[in-house]
């Protein structure tokens, strides 16, 4: 790989604690964009066949335990570049993490910068626990897999400008991402864009449903449903239009669309869909242990 003195990844050392679905996600989104080559990555996983698994798919370095894989991840050890930066990505399980911190204790390097993607985790208890002040709290959706995902980001104060511009790039590796104030705003993107997918899906299932009911063969509703999703966020990306402004584009007197509004109203859809989100917000915030004024 060509390193571009841009890349704030190059020559940093990626240390994945835990590697599901999204660590496998941000591998292979930081290798297909050459962000990093497969030497500056390891991880760990409990699981023989699944420490094979990614060696064989991506040939990074794996270990059993999650402490070597840290210590593996020391900045300036093989590749010697005093610049490079060094990142242990947290991306277990919420119920797996407290053990998971127990094992890692001591064995960070003080110029470590911890990334947890946990759902919940605050930054405060995780630095805590690790006796080790920089740490990025980063919520990202599931879209990701397919790098269209959007992850929400924050970090504490000790995180400096260089370690911030490589959490950028390296979250840039799974879609879009976004530097948000404080972990409050953490727990307002759980609910909005992290629970997100969940409410496009339904809303999804429920028109295929719908093109059902009036005689289409499951897969042509689906089709056409999905293409008119995807075709309308791309149509009001790229207009810049208000939605309301898109909607009375398509509502003529009397028709079609004023029918299906006026029956969408009286339903409460847009009350349900922002009770929905609120519901969400506050069940972050009680996962994450605390309400955060941040
Ligand atoms: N998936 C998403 O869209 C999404 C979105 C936002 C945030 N997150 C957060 O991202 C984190 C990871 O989610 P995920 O979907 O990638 O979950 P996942 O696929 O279950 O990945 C977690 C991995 O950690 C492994 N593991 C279990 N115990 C471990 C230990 N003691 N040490 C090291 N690894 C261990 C698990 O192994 P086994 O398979 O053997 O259990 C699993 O492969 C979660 O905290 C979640 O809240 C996920």
């Amino acid at each position: 790989m060509e390193k571009s003195t841009n890349n704030p990844l190059a020559g940093a050392r990626l240390a994945f604690i835990g590697c599901g679905v999204m660590a496998e996600a941000l591998i292979a989104g930081l290798l297909r964009k050459q962000l990093v080559t497969a030497e500056q990555i390891v991880g760990s996983h409990p699981r023989t066949a699944r420490r094979e698994e990614l060696y064989t798919k991506y040939a990074t370095r794996m270990f059993a335990s999650n402490r070597e894989a840290v210590l593996e991840a020391h900045p300036n050890g093989a590749d010697g570049s005093p610049r490079a930066g060094s990142l242990v990505i947290l991306a277990v399980k919420p119920q797996r993490l407290t053990k998971v911190l127990h094992e890692l204790k001591g064995s960070l390097h003080p110029e470590q910068l911890v990334v947890s993607i946990v759902a919940g985790a605050r930054c405060e208890a995780i630095a805590g626990e690790l006796l080790h002040p920089s740490v990025v709290r980063a919520m990202p959706n599931t879209p990701a897999q397919i790098g269209q995902g959007m992850t929400a980001w924050t970090a504490t104060p000790e995180v400096n400008e260089f370690q911030q511009n490589e959490v950028a790039a390296m979250f840039a590796a799974l879609g879009e991402a976004m530097r948000v104030e404080n972990e409050r705003q953490i727990d307002m993107a759980t609910a909005l864009s992290a629970t997100g997918p969940t409410y496009v899906f339904l809303m999804m299932e429920a028109l295929v449903d719908a093109g059902v009911h009036m005689g289409f063969s499951r897969h042509v509703a689906q089709d056409l449903v999905e293409q008119m999703m995807l075709g309308s966020v791309l149509f009001a990306r790229e207009s810049q239009k208000h939605p309301a402004e898109l909607r009375n584009m398509v509502t003529s007197p009397g028709g079609t669309s004023a029918e299906a509004i006026y029956q969408m109203e009286k339903g409460g859809l847009r009350t349900v869909l922002s009770k929905a989100v609120w519901a969400a917000y506050q069940r972050a915030e009680a996962l994450g242990g605390k309400k955060s004024n941040e």
